[in-house]
């Protein structure tokens, strides 16, 4: 069983997320955690869950987080009933989390169950513990 974490971050702040995100998941024991800035679109259905950070820029989800969903439906790649999450940093209005599980659900009809996780800016330690709680939450979900 592995998860995935997948992640783009410009100015660090997501990183520190997803980084905490990869902690969780790990102290759930048992599972291999996958933390990446890129993955091709056909190793996504190897991934029993998939939990991306994205940082919003201009209103939307970064493009290379968009173009991995884009060449996965190009490619039919089935992710139904997967667990997905999301989270991100953001300065002032945060789509780009909400729209990743838009896209997860109404797309890919992955299984999502946690609202975005948000960090305005860099994130603190009450954060950063909700992004270590989703980690591991997600990687028990599968040993279950
Ligand atoms: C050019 C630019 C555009 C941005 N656009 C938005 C935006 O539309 N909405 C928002 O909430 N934050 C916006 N931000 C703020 C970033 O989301 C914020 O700096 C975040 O911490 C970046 O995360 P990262 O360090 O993971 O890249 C923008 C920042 C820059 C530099």
């Amino acid at each position: 069983m592995k998860i995935l974490i997948l992640y783009y971050s410009r100015t660090g702040n997501t990183e520190k997320m997803a980084k905490a995100v990869a902690e969780g998941a790990k102290a759930a024991g048992k599972i291999q955690v996958d933390l990446n800035y890129f993955v091709e679109a056909e190793d996504l259905d190897g991934y029993g869950a998939i939990l991306v950070g994205a940082p919003t820029y201009h209103h939307d989800v970064p493009i290379d987080i968009k173009m991995l969903f884009e060449e996965a439906a190009a490619r039919n790649i089935n992710l139904k009933g997967k667990p997905g999450a999301a989270f991100g940093s953001f300065g002032w209005s945060g789509e780009a989390p909400k729209f990743v599980l838009e896209i997860m659900k109404n797309k890919f009809e992955m299984n999502i169950a946690d609202a975005p996780l948000l960090s305005r800016y860099t994130p603190d330690q009450k954060t950063l513990d909700q992004c270590r709680a989703l980690g591991k939450r997600l990687a028990e979900s599968l040993i279950r």
